[in-house]
């Protein structure tokens, strides 16, 4: 059997504050934040793996089992269900979802709700939790552009600094859901490697 724990990290600025964690906690592999375009990198005497990966293929690795464990943010995982267990919340890449619309934009009930957004599950179970109708617009990328060009009326989207909201003049109008990188496991691997993922998840915890 691979020895080796397979890690699955999201390519980008929030991959590389998860990597930190890993390195904290014993699993270093400083030649992956040289710049190359490299994506898999190895040490093999802390007997670990990794490969960048596009932030919302990481479940698709980790259920897959080609990785044994992985970060996604808490957004992918309720968009795309996939079958892994969560263990630890990693407390890097918060953010919340959250409903905005145009400033003054007043909701009329009575109407089908027009929602442009990249997660059109987590609308769909929002709204449906609410009974509201909605017609939704999935978008991938720049969703903010939507309502001031009359394509949607709302969009349901990822609000950091605030800063694209502003720019654009729109609002918040609802808050849905605090969001942070959780460190997932492949179930299957998990009952095999258990005792290697366990020890990993209890020196990470120190430092989330
Ligand atoms: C995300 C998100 C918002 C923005 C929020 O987009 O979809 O547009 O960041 O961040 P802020 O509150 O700090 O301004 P991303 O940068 O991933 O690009 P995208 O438009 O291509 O999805």
């Amino acid at each position: 059997m691979d020895r080796m724990l397979n890690v699955a990290l999201p390519k980008g600025r929030l991959g590389e504050k998860v990597y930190g964690l890993f390195e904290k906690a014993g699993y270093p592999c400083p030649e992956i934040l040289e710049s190359s375009r490299k994506l898999i990198f190895e040490n093999p005497g802390a007997e670990v793996r990794f490969f960048w990966v596009k932030p919302s293929d990481v479940p698709i690795y980790v259920e897959r089992g080609v990785a044994d464990i992985g970060a996604a943010g808490k957004d992918i995982l309720l968009e795309y269900e996939p079958q892994v267990y969560e263990l630890l919340d990693l407390n890097v890449g918060k953010c919340r979802m959250a409903v905005a619309a145009p400033k003054g934009y007043n909701d009329n009930q009575e109407y089908t709700l027009r929602v442009a957004t990249k997660f059109p599950n987590i609308a769909r179970n929002y709204y449906s939790s609410m009974g509201r109708n909605i017609d939704i617009i999935k978008l991938n990328g720049s969703i903010e552009i939507a309502p001031i060009l009359g394509l949607s009326d709302v969009i349901m989207d990822l609000v950091e600094t605030g800063t694209t909201l502003r720019e654009n003049n729109l609002e918040v109008t609802e808050e849905v859901l605090q969001i942070s990188a959780r460190l997932i496991a492949n179930r299957s691997g998990y009952k095999f490697k258990r005792e290697a993922i366990d020890r990993l998840t209890e020196s990470m915890k120190a430092f989330v």
